[in-house]
């Protein structure tokens, strides 16, 4: 089990412009957090400061109580991180990267090669481990960095932006080997896939412009907002009079975003006049949305139901 906790970070690259500004969160556990944000939001300045490559210009921060800022070298053996920008030794096979990755960390070669297949085991790449990496596909190599990471034997690891740019079967196979290493460690990873964070995290923590908007699970999310429902209709269907905000997609179906009693209503009376539709709990997607952008882009102002 890890405590993480940080207190009013902030951070400048530049003068005048805050890359973080006075954020603050702590979390107690194994599992998964995810920061999410916009590009430029700040998600890997948060991340590298956590990960002692970076120096704040205030605020704390502390694992397991061992303040990391002050103290980075006690608290540097517990973690690993992958950078955004993190690639594989492309003339090294899987297990040469690990290995050669755990020689630096400090290990003797017998207990580097032997943690190496393990780890290549776990994240499920054992077939691949002779080939060079520049051979093998943008998946295993990012499963080759993960069980590098893996292999450290680290509590608290830290993965920014860990599937951007893979395919979909890549992507889900990450989560599954993600899903699978979160029971015993902590794992905080950046994203600005919302599907991925909604699939994977615990805890999310959302980032905008350098401050922290809201942070929770995604039930606790999903409280913070005025809506927690969505029904969806397919274009040109029955329009149904609800208290809450429409939003129009672009083929022309409609979502009504509403609270609970009401969503029920509309469901019943939907039902009866039998129309087809879906009704589910709001998605990170809906939340981002309302937490980012307080007033929509894509609200179609003229069927807005705000005024009910
Ligand atoms: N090395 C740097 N020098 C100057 N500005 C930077 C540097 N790294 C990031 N920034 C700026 O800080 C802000 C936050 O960036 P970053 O933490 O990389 O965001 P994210 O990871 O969410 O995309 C952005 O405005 C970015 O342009
Ligand atoms: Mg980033």
């Amino acid at each position: 089990m890890v405590s993480l906790s940080f207190s009013n970070i902030s951070k400048s690259y530049t003068k005048g412009k805050k890359a973080l500004n006075r954020v603050s969160f702590s979390y107690d556990g194994n599992g998964i957090l995810a920061l999410i944000g916009r590009n430029g939001a700040g998600k890997t300045t948060l991340i590298r400061i956590l990960a002692t490559e970076l120096m704040p210009d205030s605020g704390t921060a502390s694992i397991d109580g061992i303040d990391l800022i002050k103290d980075p070298d006690r608290v540097r053996g517990d973690m690993s991180i992958v950078p955004q920008e993190a690639r594989t030794i492309g003339w090294l096979t899987p297990a040469q990267n690990i290995t050669t990755y755990l020689l630096y960390r400090g290990l003797s070669y017998k207990e580097a090669s032997l943690r190496a297949l393990k780890a290549m085991e776990e994240v499920g790449i054992s077939e691949y481990k002779d080939t060079v990496t520049r051979k093998l596909s943008g998946g295993t190599k990012r499963k080759t960095l993960v069980a590098m990471i893996l292999a450290s034997e680290s509590r608290l690891i830290f993965l920014d932006e860990p599937t951007t740019g893979l395919d979909p079967i890549s992507r889900e196979e990450l989560w599954n080997v993600l899903n699978k290493l979160k029971k015993d460690r902590l794992i905080v990873l950046t994203t600005h896939y919302l599907e991925e964070a909604e699939r994977l995290a615990d805890r999310i923590c959302v980032i905008e412009d350098g401050k922290l908007m809201a942070h929770g699970t995604m039930d606790e999310l999903r409280m913070k907002i005025r809506y927690q429902y969505s029904i969806r209709l397919p274009a040109n269907s029955y329009r149904p009079r609800a208290r809450g905000r429409l939003v129009r997609g672009t083929d022309g179906g409609m979502q009504i975003l509403t609270d609970e009693q009401e969503a029920f209503r509309v469901s019943k009376e939907l039902i009866k006049k039998g129309i087809r539709f879906s009704s589910n709990p709001v998605s990170l997607e809906d939340i981002f949305y309302f937490i980012v952008k307080k007033s929509i882009d894509r609200d179609d102002k003229e069927g807005n139901y705000d005024e009910w």
